[in-house]
């Protein structure tokens, strides 16, 4: 399966290094080349001598190994490395690897490596809910990185919370995906829109919404690494436009419509991740809107925007149109209702009341529900692995036409 494929995984010092034994045989068997890179505390959780015997490669720990054959080895060992994946992360090593610090042979290597770049975190559930953990996956993830998330469970401190290392089964199927990823909606050309819109007040004041922009952004990366060609119209986020995708900033929902109108005939599958603002202010002022004296209240007229979605359904020609609906409460009835009113051929919906599910949070469950009369549950993971599940449905459905 893996013939011709080089990876580097490294391994950092967590009691979960001894799952990357598992990890590197498995890679191994199925035809990779499999070169280990352990820092100085992993060795101390697993012998490399282990790794070795199941890569047949030699281990680095020590920058300064040698032996035949060793050139400069954290520079040597990533060279045309399909994948560096780094199982399991430690806070530290990920700390180290988001500040750019290069103080062992494995971090050293993370700053020289030139290929798709994986970790799986793993640490006691606080140091993992630690701002300072959740800022530097947040740093690599906005780098490109794939992350995985950990699992929930017993932790090897005792503790029940989330940090553990995901089942291997779990990692080698992400592993796969990376590796081998499937081109199955190469040819398609998709329109995804994303992130909140912003409505003025005055020039310097606006309404706008909670959308982070994260589930659009990874519908769009997840659409291109499948194969598809992606336009990705997006309001005000504090996210990077994944490499390779074609990007169109937008504001208000009346650029986003205008940006929508534009591409539509030449697409075959709409996914409508944004959060439009509803209403917008009837006359925003051309200049700031300054305090009076002695007024304690201030009115806004708001009038009713544009609903892109609506629009898209009644112009709806070849195209597979994909709505989103943002609930708290009755979700499942809001969702169904707003399918049939917007002729969209899918429904998303996403109770935004949960914690793990809402806003500007890197999880995300849905259930798709279909024109067809399908209800699609998908288990809690990433908003990558939802936006996966959200396209496997647009496939089957477009299988189906
Ligand atoms: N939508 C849209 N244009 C709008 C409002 C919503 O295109 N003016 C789209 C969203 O992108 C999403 C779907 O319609 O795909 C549902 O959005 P949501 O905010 O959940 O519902 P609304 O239609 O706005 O209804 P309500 O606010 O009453 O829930």
């Amino acid at each position: 399966m893996f013939a011709n494929k080089k990876i580097v995984l490294g391994i950092s010092g967590g009691i979960a290094a001894y799952k990357a034994a598992d990890i590197a045989s498995w890679l191994t068997k199925n035809g990779a080349s499999v070169h280990c890179m352990m820092t100085p505390n992993a060795a101390g959780f697993i012998a490399p001598q282990v790794l070795q015997a199941l890569t047949h490669h030699p281990v680095v720990v020590d920058e300064f190994m040698s032996g035949p054959g060793w050139g400069i080895v954290h520079i040597d060992t990533v060279q045309n490395a399909d994948l560096f994946a780094v199982i399991p992360a430690t806070a530290n090593t990920i700390a180290k690897i988001a500040a750019g610090i290069a103080d062992n042979a494995l971090t050293s290597a993370v700053l020289a490596a030139n290929c798709p770049l994986f970790i799986a975190p793993a640490m006691n559930t606080h140091m993992y809910q630690n701002p300072a953990t959740q800022q530097n996956i947040q740093t690599l993830k906005n780098r490109g990185w794939h992350i995985m998330l950990p699992a929930s469970g017993h932790l090897a401190c005792g503790a029940v919370g989330e940090g553990k290392l995901p089942e291997v089964a779990a990692i080698e199927a992400e592993l796969q995906r990376l590796l081998l990823p499937s081109q199955d909606l190469a040819g398609l050309k998709f329109l995804v829109t994303a992130g909140p819109t912003i409505e003025p007040i005055d020039p310097v004041r606006y309404i706008t919404n909670k959308s982070s922009g994260k589930m659009g952004y990874a519908i769009a990366e997840a659409a291109r690494d499948r194969g598809a060609q992606v336009l990705l119209v997006s309001g005000h986020t504090n996210l990077i436009p994944p490499a390779g995708v074609e990007y169109l900033a937008v504001d208000s929902a009346a650029s986003m419509l205008t940006a929508c109108l534009d591409a539509y005939d030449g697409c075959d599958v709409v996914v409508k991740a944004a959060a439009v603002a509803d209403y917008r202010v009837a006359e925003p002022a051309a200049q700031k809107l300054k305090k009076a004296d002695g007024i304690d209240e201030m009115v806004l007229r708001l009038v009713k925007n544009p609903d892109i979605l609506a629009e898209l359904g009644r112009r709806k020609t070849h195209q597979l149109l994909i709505g989103f609906a943002a609930e708290t409460n009755n979700v499942e009835e809001y969702a169904r209702q707003k399918l049939v009113k917007k002729h969209a051929d899918m429904l998303v919906a996403n109770d935004v009341s949960r914690a793990d599910a809402g806003f500007d949070v890197d999880t995300n469950q849905v259930t798709i529900f279909t024109a067809a009369g399908d209800k699609l549950i998908s288990p809690l993971a990433s908003k990558r692995q939802t936006a996966d599940f959200i396209l496997d449905a647009v496939r089957a459905r477009l299988d189906k036409q």
